[in-house]
Order: structure tokens, then sequence, then C-alpha cells
């Protein structure tokens, strides 16, 4: 596992997004497992300036993304899907039909988790997968629980990450207390993956994931058994 110290989150997205664009030059039709919250948010912005500055092309690239609310309709502004559109897809080349977010709001909720991990399988799995992690330690929605969940799954939002992510609603009641996420499983498949922590109140956190025992109550200590992982973290 590598640990970078960013000097601070405008040298972390640099950095993240130097790792994502050499992906791409290493292998332009790479699949890239996404992240949605703040985090990522400096990352995307480099990598639309590289975009822009005819550094890199993005259009044989094909995006998987984490997870997403379940009952938010991919137009409406909270959803991953309209963040995803709105501060990456929309600023590049890439095709949309070839980025995947989880539909969350369909009647057959188990059928689509089945039908995402078979969208992630055919596509030969995940090249690079961005993650960041939750207070309570979790990489995606996997939230803290008494085992590991391989496959994509409908999950209970804990108290914690509702509370986190009250600052994109308008109060604490609007966010939605179910997810699907992509599993443990198809994390731990992609080649490589880079974990991004930005802040002093991610630390303690990353610290318990990074250095503490291997367990599903902290679903991001399971990357302790990945064999290419690259975390950066500034305070
Ligand atoms: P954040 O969320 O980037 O908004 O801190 C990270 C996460 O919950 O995975």
């Amino acid at each position: 596992m590598k640990i970078i110290n960013a000097k601070n989150y405008e040298e972390l997205s640099k950095q993240a997004a130097d790792i994502i664009l050499t992906q791409i030059k290493i292998n332009p039709f790479s699949v890239l497992g996404l992240a949605t919250g703040s985090t990522p948010l400096g990352t995307y912005k480099e990598l639309i300036k590289s975009y822009n500055e005819k550094l890199v092309y993005f259009k044989n690239i094909k995006t998987v993304n984490l997870d997403e609310y379940v009952g938010l309709s991919p137009d409406n502004p909270q959803s991953y899907r309209y963040f995803m559109n709105h501060n990456l897809f929309d600023f590049l080349d890439i095709k949309k039909e070839n980025t995947f977010v989880p539909n969350g709001c369909t009647k057959n909720i188990e059928s689509e988790a089945e039908n995402y991990d078979n969208i992630i399988k055919n596509l030969g799995g995940i090249d690079l997968q961005l993650l960041g992690i939750g207070l309570d330690g979790h990489i995606g929605f996997n939230e803290p629980s008494n085992c590991f969940f391989k496959n994509t799954h409908t999950v209970n939002l804990t108290p914690s990450t509702i509370k986190a992510n009250s600052r994109f609603f308008k109060n604490e009641e609007e966010v939605p207390k179910q997810a699907v996420t992509m599993g443990i499983g198809a994390i731990m498949q992609a080649k490589k993956v880079l974990l991004l922590a930005n802040g002093k109140q991610k630390e303690d956190i990353l610290n318990k994931a990074l250095f503490g025992n291997i367990t599903p109550k902290v679903p991001a200590s399971i990357l302790q058994l990945h064999n290419n992982v690259t975390v950066i973290f500034c305070e």
C-alpha cells in the first residue's frame, strides 16, 4: 500500500488526477470505478482541465459508479447520476452510454443489483477504482456490518452517514435512508484502488482502516488485503 500525505486539498486532487490520467494513458479503453461526495470534486475538476487542454480523451473510457440512493431518479439534483453528469461527464467527450450508475429508482432493486454486477463483469472488471471513505469507514455505501457483502446490494444507511450527507439536502429528513451499492467483491477485484481522504476529521477512521483490524465493522479495512492501493490524505 502506498500512502501519500498531500500538502493540501489542491495537491491531493492533482495527484489523484495524475494517477487517473496515467491509467488512461496506459490504457485509453480503461474501466474506471468512480465515486461521488465532496472529496473527488477537485480531482474531477483537474480531469476536466486536462481534457480542455487536450492532454487526454475519454471517448473510449467506460465508468462504473459505486452507488446511488434508493428512490432518487437520475434527474433529481441529489442523485448520484445527476452529480456525475454535472460534475464530470457533461464536460468530457465520454459517451454517456458508457457511464454506469446503479439505478436507485426501480421497482425491482434486487434485479437491478444483479444487473449491475453483470455490467461490471461484462466490462471485464474495473481497472482503477476511486474511493472516498465515510466517517464510519464505509467505502461506496458498504456500511459497517457483521459481514462483508460481496455483490451489489441494497443497504440501510447508518445514522452517521445520513447526518454527514444531510449537508447536501435541506434537512436530515430528506436524506434517503437506503442506497444501492457496489459490493466489496467488485472493489477488491479492481486492479488498482485509489482512496482519497480529505480533512482532519477523516484521520481517525483512516488510521483504523489502514492499520487496525480487518473487520466489516470498518469496511475500508478490507483494502489492507488488496495488492495495489494508493491512499492520498490531506489534513
Ligand atoms: P465525502 O464522502 O467525500 O463527501 O467526505 C466520502 C464518503 O462518504 O465515501
